[in-house]
């Protein structure tokens, strides 16, 4: 078994399947934002605010490549951490990286009203435009992963199978 990096944009599902996934099949959960929150002491909202993208994404890519994974993990990552650093690629080189590939439709459904994410802050009026072009520019990183999971209606199960098939 090897850490499994659940890879997609934001509102993907990574945190939410991860996590059931996690307890259905008796693995640990960490979510890399959630770490990035702990150790600076500050949102993800507050970090982006008050020191800077740049930092944020220099700090996420210390916790990703120096934390000791457990090798039955399952990580949420963030949206944007496979388009940063080599992060793909390190995570593509230590562990099994899933992408859970949503439409920018469904996707702007699921972010419209959403408060949290400072990257979609400003975006209210152009959200689906927004996220169609991010995703475009993205689409490489994520691509470049171990399984890619196409559904919008996305089903705990296929997830499964593919750790089950890791195990
Ligand atoms: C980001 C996604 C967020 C978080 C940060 C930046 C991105 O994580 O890491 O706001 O660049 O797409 P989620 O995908 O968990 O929302």
């Amino acid at each position: 078994m090897m850490p499994v990096f659940l890879i997609g944009y934001m509102g993907s599902g990574k945190s939410t399947i991860g996590y059931e996934l996690s307890k259905i099949m008796g693995l640990s959960f960490l979510d890399l934002d959630v770490l990035v929150e702990d150790e600076i002491g500050m949102s993800i909202a507050e970090v982006f605010h008050r020191k800077g993208e740049f930092f944020f994404r220099k700090k996420e890519r210390d916790i990703l490549t120096s934390y000791n994974f457990n090798s039955s993990s399952i990580i949420a990552t963030g949206g944007g951490t496979p388009c940063f650093f080599d992060n793909q690629y390190f995570m593509n080189s230590c562990g099994y990286t899933i992408y859970l590939k949503i439409s920018c439709h469904e996707l702007a459904n699921r972010l419209k009203g959403d408060e949290k994410r400072p990257l979609l802050y400003d975006q209210k009026m152009n959200l689906k435009k927004f996220i169609c072009r991010q995703i475009a520019q993205r689409e490489q990183y994520y691509a470049n992963s171990h399984s890619i999971i196409e559904s919008d209606n996305i089903l705990i199960s296929q997830v499964q199978k593919i750790v089950n098939q890791i195990i």
